[in-house]
């Protein structure tokens, strides 16, 4: 069997489960995942996801009827289980006929579960470990995206290795799987598909594709950047909680550190109270993914990226990006062939 057709076979269930040519995901990021880059995705092959964020459903609404004028493909929504008008926000998927939702940050509840299942929608949800996929799965999810450290954005403390290895040999069997966080290649997508992955998600690789509307100066630090610049937020104080985030360290985020140590001052010195320290921290980054990515302020916005963003050389097109990994997982799957032979 040739590397494409292995690569076919491998990655059959995920593209049943998505409706799309090839099992690969283009996980929703947040002011970079609208229109152009969802359609452009899912026009080349790939999975395209719409990031709702903080969006209001009528906003919401919008953004989906202008993907849906831009590809007859399909795409899915991402919504934040955190969102205040959750419910109004299935509701928008539902009347818009959206195939796929995916819920992030956070275990969905019950509600939110029942009512996109209701209305026929397919259900993503990520899962953090084990105990927590199993629980998803037991609730009716119908696919899991597991998501590693190494990927941009807000993340967990565990690895995409260890997290494909402790999860993909439980529950590969009963749902699709799709594997996220530092995948750059396609030689990485071959292997998780090997291991029983479904398909996989990549976010970073796709910051730069030509059709993304993240600014120029957003593109130039993921192009400049190697993945030893992409770190994870650090806490300081256990009294101080901070969400860890992955993303490439600028004045912002040195600016951060030095904020932390001054409310820690003020927390022991006895000038602020407990609850006002932990609000300013967790403030400190409110509006600042938006002042990267739209405004191009990359010195003290959020530059949001996953340890993959060395394999980012340059701007393309979403199709190249897909075609490249494409190419190269299915080498990768015709080289194991010869070695195995
Ligand atoms: C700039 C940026 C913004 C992101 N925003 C979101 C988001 O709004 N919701 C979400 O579920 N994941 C978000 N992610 C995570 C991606 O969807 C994806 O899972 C991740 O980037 C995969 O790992 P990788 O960056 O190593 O490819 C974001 C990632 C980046 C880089």
């Amino acid at each position: 069997m040739s590397g494409t057709d292995r690569l076919d076979t491998l990655m059959a269930r995920g593209t049943a489960f998505l409706g799309s040519r090839y099992a690969i995901m283009a996980g929703a990021m947040t002011w970079v995942s609208e229109r152009h880059l969802v359609s452009a995705i899912s026009n080349a092959g790939g999975f395209g996801v719409i990031a709702c964020g903080a969006m209001p459903p009528e906003m919401l609404a919008g953004e989906i009827a202008a993907t849906q004028a831009l590809t007859d493909k399909p795409f899915g929504v991402n919504l934040i289980t955190l969102h205040p008008q959750m419910m109004d926000l299935i509701q928008v998927c539902a009347e818009a006929k959206v195939s796929h939702v995916v819920l992030a940050g956070g275990l969905p509840s019950g509600a939110a579960i029942e009512a996109i299942k209701s209305a026929g929608m397919k259900l993503m949800c990520f899962a953090p470990a084990l105990a927590l996929a199993k629980k998803l799965v037991r609730s009716g999810v119908d696919a899991l995206v597991i998501e590693g450290s190494e990927a941009g954005g807000h993340i967990g403390p565990v690895s995409t290795s260890v997290l494909a290895q402790e999860i993909l040999p439980a529950l590969a069997h009963e749902v699709p799987v799709f594997v996220a966080g530092g995948i750059g290649r396609g030689s990485a997508i071959a292997a998780y598909l090997e291991m029983g992955a479904a398909g996989v998600q990549l976010g970073t690789r796709f910051v730069c594709a030509t059709e993304s509307v993240a600014h120029p100066n957003f593109k130039r630090a993921f192009i400049r950047a190697a993945a030893r610049d992409a770190i994870a937020s650090v806490q300081l104080d256990p009294r101080l909680p901070v969400i860890p985030v992955r993303a490439l360290k600028n004045a912002g985020t040195e600016a951060f550190t030095a904020k932390q140590r001054e409310i820690m001052g003020e927390l022991d010195a006895g000038k602020v109270e407990l609850a006002e320290a932990q609000l300013q921290i967790e403030h400190y980054w409110a509006g600042a993914l938006r002042r990267a990515v739209v405004d191009g302020d990359v010195e003290t916005g959020s530059l949001m990226a996953g340890q993959s963003v060395g394999m980012v050389t340059k701007e393309e097109p979403a199709a190249d990006i897909i075609a490249e990994l494409v190419a190269d997982a299915a080498d990768a799957l015709d080289g194991r062939g010869a070695r195995a032979a």
